[in-house]
C-alpha cells in the first residue's frame, strides 16, 4: 500500500514507517520542516510537505495514499485542549477524504479514562466516573472510530502510559531525571501501582497489522507489559544512579514528582489479549524493566534534563 503517514518524524511515526517499509510498503510521510524532510528521506520515504493545522496539506497526503496512520500530536501541554482541537479537526479531515472508500484510517490514541486498578481491556470505553475524566479534552478515538459507519477502516491504537525504547523523551526519562536531582529513586505509596508499557518496535508493528487487516471500529491495545509494579521501575533506576531506593507517601508524591506524580501514583494495568488473538500480534522485544536497565536510557536522560 502506498500509506500517508503522520508525525511520521516522531518518536512512534519513525518506528513505524521503518516498519512499513521493510514489509514493502511505500510511505508518503507528513514533514513540517527541512529537517523533518531529511529524516523521511533518509529512510526512503516520499515527502509530502505540511503540517496538522493545513488541512490542504492533510486532504492531498490521505488523498494520494492507500490509507493513513495519524500517529501526529502536539504536545503542548501549556494548551493541551487545542492541541486536541488540532489532532480533531486532522482526524476530521483525512476521514472525510477517505469516507466511503474501505480505506484504512489508524489513529494512535492516548488513555481511556477509567477507574484507577481496573485491568483495561479493547472493549472498555471511557468511564466518566474516573478522575478527572470530564475534562480530559482528548477525542481521537471516538472522532477516529465515528468514520467507521462513514465507509472508513477506522482503528485507533491505545498507547497506554510509557512506550519505551532508545530515543524515548516521555515518563521514564523524567523520572531518571528527578531521581538524579534529588539522589534518591522514589516512589509512591508501596509501590505496587501497575505501570502498562510497550517497545516502540512492538507498537510499530501492531500499526503495520491495524493498516492491513483490523476490521473497522477495532480499538487495539500496544500492551506489552500489563502493569509493571513502580517500585520495580524505581529499583532499576536507583541501581544504575546508584542512589537509594525510597518510598514516599502517596500525598507527597505531587511535591516530589511534579506533574508526573499523580500519574507514577495510579494503578492503571492494561490488556492486549483481545488484540493478540485478533491480530496475532505479539510483543517481542524487551520489557520496560530490561530496556530500562540499558545505558541509552541513562544516556538520553542526561541530554534532556
Ligand atoms: N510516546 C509515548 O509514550 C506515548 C504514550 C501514549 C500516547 N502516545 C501518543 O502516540 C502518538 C505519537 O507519539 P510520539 O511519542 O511518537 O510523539 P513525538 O515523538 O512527540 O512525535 C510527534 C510527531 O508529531 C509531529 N507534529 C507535531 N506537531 C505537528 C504539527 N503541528 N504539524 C505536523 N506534525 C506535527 C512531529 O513532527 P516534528 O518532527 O516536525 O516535530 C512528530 O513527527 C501521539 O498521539 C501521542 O500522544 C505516545
Amino acid at each position: 500500500m502506498r500509506v500517508f503517514v503522520t508525525g511520521a518524524t516522531g518518536f512512534i511515526g519513525s518506528a513505524t514507517i521503518r516498519e512499513l517499509i521493510e514489509a514493502g510498503h511505500q510511505v508518503l510521510g507528513l514533514a513540517r520542516s527541512d529537517t523533518a524532510e531529511a529524516m523521511l528521506a533518509a529512510v526512503g520515504a516520499e515527502v509530502h510537505r505540511g503540517a496538522l493545522d493545513n488541512l490542504d496539506s492533510l486532504r492531498s497526503g490521505a488523498a494520494a495514499a492507500d490509507g493513513v496512520i495519524h500517529t501526529a500530536f502536539v504536545h503542548d501541554f501549556s494548551d493541551f485542549a487545542r492541541a486536541c482541537e488540532t489532532d480533531q479537526r486532522a482526524i476530521e479531515t483525512l476521514g472525510a477524504v477517505l469516507a466511503g472508500s474501505d480505506r484504512p484510517l489508524v489513529v494512535a490514541s492516548g488513555t481511556p479514562a477509567l477507574l484507577p486498578g481496573h485491568l483495561v481491556t479493547e472493549e472498555d470505553t471511557a468511564d466518566l466516573n474516573a478522575p478527572g475524566a470530564a475534562r480530559l479534552p482528548r477525542r481521537s478515538e471516538e472522532t477516529a472510530l465515528s468514520f467507521s459507519s462513514r465507509g472508513v477502516r477506522a482503528s485507533v491504537v491505545r498507547l497506554r502510559r510509557s512506550v519505551h525504547g532508545e530515543g524515548d523523551q516521555g515518563f521514564v526519562p523524567t523520572l531518571i531525571n528527578i531521581a538524579r536531582t534529588k539522589g534518591v529513586s522514589a516512589y509512591p505509596g508501596d509501590g505496587s501501582q501497575r505501570w502498562p508499557a510497550v517497545h516502540r518496535k512492538d507498537a510499530a508493528h501492531l500499526f503495520r497489522l491495524a493498516l492491513e487487516s483490523a476490521p473497522t471500529g477495532s480499538r487495539l491495545h500496544a500492551v506489552g507489559d500489563e502493569g509493571v509494579p513502580v517500585r520495580e521501575i524505581a529499583g532499576v533506576i536507583g541501581r544504575r544512579l546508584g542512589v537509594p531506593v525510597v518510598a514516599l507517601p502517596v500525598e507527597e508524591a505531587g511535591s516530589h514528582f511534579g506533574f508526573i506524580g499523580s500519574i507514577f501514583s495510579l494503578d492503571c494495568p492494561a490488556s492486549s489479549t483481545l488484540t493478540q488473538q485478533r491480530l496475532g500480534w505479539h510483543p517481542v522485544q524487551p520489557g520496560l524493566l530490561a530496556d530500562l536497565d540499558q545505558e541509552y536510557y541513562f544516556k538520553m536522560a542526561l541530554q534532556n534534563a
